[in-house]
């Protein structure tokens, strides 16, 4: 039987937030630790961070310590889960280079992430080529490990699709050497894609409108007791709305029936509450007294991991540096057999 191996990751151009976590992390860090996976890569995407960021070498740098900050103090652990470097493997650029022949100009600009990116950073007619072709690259960053299962949230889906194109045109054209990969959705709704707590689609540092995994107790509560809710819902006798109202989104995504028993006995469930807030009578403060338990209760542990980790960054550098180098084997392997089927391994 084929290996099953897991490839994903992020790009470091900022601390993760609680998107990044119920949308990809947490469900690694459970994949991780079912031990079904014969190999897990998770990859610091500095290199595709810095298609958009060319002229801010520095932000992507440091970011790196916090990425791997958060991936420690959410669980990833370096024993069951390969940590490592994007950039500092030559092969993933070689790779990309020999995927560009099977990818059309047009396929590209057909790429919905690509296309909303452009869009959002006003790229208009001056699209830098290697944003452009980042897709390509992800691909190769995909297929280099063989992964056979990409974690990752509802933005990803189109560059899967991407990778499997170019891995059926490769291995038609030349020899059956690539994995096709698959994607991995959180199979909660609500996880797909978190809205940022001012209640609009995307959490974006630059809207101000995320909790990140490293924020304070303190934090977290002023950002979860301002949060968005339902403008019409102006009385506590009010009848509420669901729709588009981020602290049920949120509760969706995080609470489960226990949670109820520990903090809000008087319901059984997050039905039961949403009953009542559709009703009347039921006021915002209390939800989000409530939300705000519940995402604490989450958060604390891997605040408190944090704390140890950050005691030593020198050993979070070692711990890149062994994953790097291990990961760097595994997509030389795959290089070789590229190059093969290539027939462009002239010496070996
Ligand atoms: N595009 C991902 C992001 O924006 C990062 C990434 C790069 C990635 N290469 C990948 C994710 C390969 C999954 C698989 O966060």
């Amino acid at each position: 039987m084929k290996p099953k191996i897991i490839l994903t990751g992020d790009r470091p151009t900022g601390k993760l937030h609680i998107g990044h976590y119920v949308g990809s992390l947490k469900q690694r860090v459970a994949l991780q630790n079912t031990g079904e996976f014969d190999k897990i890569f998770i990859m610091i995407a500095d290199a595709q961070a810095l298609t958009d960021n060319f002229d801010n070498p520095e932000k992507v740098r440091s970011n790196i310590q916090e990425v791997a900050l958060d991936y420690l103090s959410a669980g990833l652990d370096p024993e069951k889960s390969t940590i490592f470097i994007q950039s500092q493997i030559s092969e993933l650029t070689e790779l990309s280079f020999y995927y560009m022949n099977l990818v059309t100009v047009a396929r590209l600009q057909r790429n919905p992430t690509v296309k909303s990116e452009i869009k959002m950073r006003k790229f208009e007619s001056n699209i830098p080529v290697g944003f452009f072709t980042y897709p390509i690259s992800q691909a190769a960053d995909i297929t280099a490990f063989q992964a056979t299962t990409v974690p990752a949230g509802e933005d990803q889906r189109p560059m899967v699709e991407q990778a499997r194109e170019i891995v059926r045109k490769f291995n038609e054209i030349y020899e059956p050497v690539l994995t096709e990969p698959e994607i991995m959705l959180p199979k909660n709704e609500a996880c797909l894609r978190l809205p940022g707590t001012d209640g609009k689609a995307k959490m974006s540092k630059s809207l101000g409108n995320c909790i990140y995994l490293s924020d304070t107790a303190d934090d977290v509560k002023k950002k979860i007791m301002s949060m968005y809710t339902d403008p019409l819902h102006i009385q506590v006798s009010d009848p509420g709305h669901l729709e588009g109202n981020t602290v049920f989104t949120y509760l969706d995504a995080f609470c489960t029936d226990e949670h109820f028993s520990r903090y809000l006995p008087d319901y059984a469930n997050l039905d039961e509450l949403k009953a009542h807030y559709q009703r009347g009578g039921l006021g915002d403060v209390k939800i989000k007294r409530f939300l705000n338990e519940v995402v604490q209760e989450e958060l604390e542990p891997i605040r408190e991991r944090r704390k140890e980790y950050e005691k030593d960054i020198p050993e979070l550098y070692e711990m890149l540096k062994k994953g790097t180098e291990q990961a760097r084997e595994k997509a030389a392997e795959t290089m070789a057999k590229v190059k093969h089927a290539m027939k462009i391994d002239y010496f070996a």
